[in-house]
């Protein structure tokens, strides 16, 4: 099932074209990663999706429907979340309340204790700090706060943005496994990542984003071992 088709989209930011004739679809069940260099587009291309950047052509439609210059939050009521760039939590709320203040769809309100334990069953050091400020967490902890605050609005598509940007190795390999189990569970999930290797291994399908633009369309393992991807993206 198509779970998303996102076609011919241009958006500007000012004068500045981020994104030119964009086209790429995400299947229910899919993870699908964008890859590109800094500056290329991806966070861009998220933002469109989730309704903070307007495009000035194309279209969105989330299962048939299409959802083109929707708010934010009704996009979010459509069931799509955005685990953005740089670990947004509340830093003066607690673990708890940062978690709550997720569960804001009408969908989600019902499901919300099921949906906290699941996310306390996902990441166990959020339970033991519940009651703790989120800005006393680790840079790891609030990104597996950001996730589980996502989880919380109970989305069908999750796009991350860069969850390992400056996190710890360990980590960083935490945060993949978090992203393929929640798509073993169902959850289907729009990657971008610094990390190219990681991202296109556990990708079914990923898109290689340049200037504005959809250059390439592969398999994760396909993309991998393609010359241009292992010359720009992997130094080899
Ligand atoms: N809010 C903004 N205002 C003006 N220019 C922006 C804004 N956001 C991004 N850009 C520009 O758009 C281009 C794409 O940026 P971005 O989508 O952040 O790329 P990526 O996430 O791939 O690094 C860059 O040239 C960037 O400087
Ligand atoms: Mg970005």
């Amino acid at each position: 099932m198509r779970l998303l088709q996102v076609s011919d989209l241009d958006l500007y930011h000012g004068d500045a074209q981020a994104l030119a004739g964009v086209g790429l679809h995400i299947d229910a069940g899919e993870i699908v990663a964008i890859v590109g260099a800094n500056g290329a587009g991806k966070s861009s291309l998220i933002r469109a999706i989730h309704g903070i950047h307007r495009p000035a052509r194309g279209h969105i439609v989330l299962d048939g429907e299409d959802i083109t210059g929707w708010p934010s939050h009704r996009v979010c009521e459509a069931g799509i979340g955005h685990v953005a760039e740089g670990r947004q939590v509340f830093p003066n709320l607690t673990v708890l309340e940062n978690l709550e203040m997720g569960a804001t769809p009408k969908h989600a309100r019902a499901h919300e204790k099921k949906s906290l334990e699941h996310v306390y069953g996902l990441f166990p050091r959020l339970a033991e700090r519940r009651s703790q400020a989120a800005g006393t967490l680790s840079g790891g902890e609030q990104q597996m706060l950001a996730i589980g605050r996502c989880l919380m609005g109970v989305p069908r598509l999750v796009m991350f943005d860069e969850p390992s940007l400056g996190l710890a190795p360990a980590i960083v390999q935490e945060m993949f496994r978090i992203v393929r189990r929640l798509n073993e569970e169902g959850l289907t999930i729009l990657l971008v990542e610094q990390n190219v290797t990681a991202s296109l291994k556990i990708a079914h399908r990923a898109y290689v984003l340049e200037n504005g633009r959809i250059e390439l369309e592969g398999s994760g393992a396909g993309l991998l071992s393609n010359d241009r991807v292992r010359q720009a993206y992997l130094g080899l």
